[in-house]
């Protein structure tokens, strides 16, 4: 979303029987971009991957949170080469080489989630894997830092340290955020992908972010197509888009958006998730 900067409002926070409400949600949006996963190879068609995506979040029971958002005609965003964020899944069709995002979510019993992945379709080289992989670590870097932050700023101070710790340098696409999520898509705070003065809320327990660094080869600088939506790079080169839903809870952090509740990533970097039952 398109960062605010508001500073201090209210943060919603969650109960424990919140937070449990929000992973069923979070695993509704797992399982749709797991199935959407095996779906990029080349040939396919964008119209077809969102319909998969809808259709596993409607047989679980939930609704698509993107369809009708402000407008919004599809369930994902597919996001190809240049698209930064927020691409309409219409009549494009992958080819192999294509780095392409998709972001999902799901709204059940009330409560959103929200989260995106990047792939490589097809033949893959090295210099788009690196991009794709730098994004998905400041991520999961991201998300560590929430485990022990007292401030939300410091997760983009963590995010932007990834990034910048990358080989080739690449930059991070400043004009769009993650967020608070609950019982709307975006709620405050801000979540910033850099490090800024503006340091944030104070972390508690019940506060659940959509963490999303967006990374790219060239300029930072961005705009937007005439259908309102769709964001590019200004100079053509292409960028990669990670997010999950994740929540602060009394004993830790629980990844919402993924199966295992981030216990994979999170090991490497010295934290178990805490789930709450
Ligand atoms: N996950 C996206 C974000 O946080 C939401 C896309 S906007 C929508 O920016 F309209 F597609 F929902
Ligand atoms: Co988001």
């Amino acid at each position: 979303m398109v960062p605010r900067l508001a500073g201090y409002r209210r943060v919603e926070l969650k109960t424990p029987a919140q937070v449990s409400a929000m992973r069923a949600s979070g695993l509704v949006t797992a399982a749709a971009l797991e199935k959407v996963k095996h779906l990029l190879v080349p040939g396919a068609r964008a119209r077809e991957i969102d319909a998969a995506a809808e259709q596993v979040i409607r047989a679980a029971g939930a609704a698509p949170n993107f369809l009708g958002y402000d407008g919004y005609p599809a369930s994902i965003c597919l996001s190809l080469n240049d698209v930064v964020v927020h691409g309409i899944p219409s009549d494009q069709v992958l080819r192999s080489g294509d780095i392409v995002s998709v972001d999902c979510g799901a709204v059940l019993d009330g409560w959103h989630s929200d989260a995106a992945i990047t792939v490589v379709v097809g033949q893959t080289d090295a210099r788009s894997e690196v991009l794709v992989e730098v994004t998905r670590q400041a991520l999961w870097d991201g998300i560590a830092a929430f485990a022990k932050a007292d401030r939300v700023g410091q997760i983009g101070e963590a995010i932007e340290a990834s990034v910048e710790a990358a080989e080739p340098s690449f930059g991070i696409a400043r004009e769009y955020t993650g967020h608070g999520i609950g019982s709307a898509m975006h709620m405050e705070p801000d979540v910033l992908n850099f490090a800024s003065r503006y340091h944030g809320p104070k972390v508690r327990p019940g506060m659940v972010l959509a963490i999303e660094p967006i990374v790219v080869e060239g300029r930072i600088e961005t705009s937007v197509d005439s259908d309102g939506w769709t964001v590019r790079t200004v100079d053509g080169k292409r960028a990669a888009h990670w997010e999950h839903t994740v929540a602060r809870t009394a004993g830790g952090i629980w990844v919402l958006t993924a199966a295992d509740g981030g216990a994979d990533e999170l090991a490497a970097r010295g934290i178990t998730p805490a789930p709450i039952a």
